[in-house]
């Protein structure tokens, strides 16, 4: 397939800005899809710090690294993204590699536990501030459960309202699938160290 799929695409831009030895978030750890993603991505000297709000997505994750042999390089916190500022060690202010958002419920899990806005947007500020210069930040958007549109919504008109002086923005889905996830891909300008 020539035309990716909106996960494959955002993996496949976020690999070209982690270095091995990097520093990334995972926002949204879930079945830790991702994280493994990014932990591969940062090698064994690097590190991942992985969000969520509900244990057993924690859970998940850790049985997912643990099953790769990676797990010592991934820092799971049980907490809000909102609150990464709070959990992560001012050190990496800065020099984050990637965060990665991965928007909605846990597949598998309960459907009425959603990322919300009111809590998605501080995040992404704070992501976009915790940004290394050449760092990329990565939404994956969802609208086909109750929330969803809205959200999206919110985050896209966040993204559009960011300097093109400091980020570059990107708007990527596929046009002839109903409700089909779409991805927000910000990018901060290396001058804008
Ligand atoms: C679509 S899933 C993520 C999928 C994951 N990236 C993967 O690779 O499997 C969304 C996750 O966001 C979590 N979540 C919801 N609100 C959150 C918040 N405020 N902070 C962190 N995680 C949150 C949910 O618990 C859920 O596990």
């Amino acid at each position: 397939m020539i035309v990716p799929g909106v996960l494959s695409f955002s993996h496949a831009l976020v690999r070209q800005a982690v270095d091995e030895g990097g520093i990334a978030i995972d926002a949204t750890a879930g079945n830790g899809h991702d994280t493994q993603f990014l932990a591969e991505c940062v090698g064994p000297a690097g590190k991942v710090y992985a969000f969520d709000i509900q244990q057993e997505a924690l859970a998940r994750t850790k049985q997912r690294l643990n099953e790769q042999g990676i797990a010592n390089r991934v820092a799971l916190i049980h907490a809000g993204h909102h609150e990464m500022d709070r959990h992560l060690p001012e050190e990496i202010r800065g020099k984050l590699q990637a965060v990665m958002f991965n928007l909605g419920y846990l597949p598998h899990g309960d459907p009425t536990i959603i990322t919300r806005p009111e809590t998605t947007l501080p995040a992404l500020k704070t992501s976009a501030v915790w940004l290394a210069p050449g760092g990329v930040l990565s939404v994956v958007l969802y609208t086909g459960h109750p929330g969803g549109q809205e959200e999206a919504e919110h985050v896209l008109q966040w993204a559009q309202s960011l300097s093109s002086q400091t980020f570059q923005v990107m708007h990527y889905r596929l046009l002839n699938r109903k409700q089909a996830p779409s991805l927000v891909l910000v990018e901060k300008r290396k001058s804008a160290a």
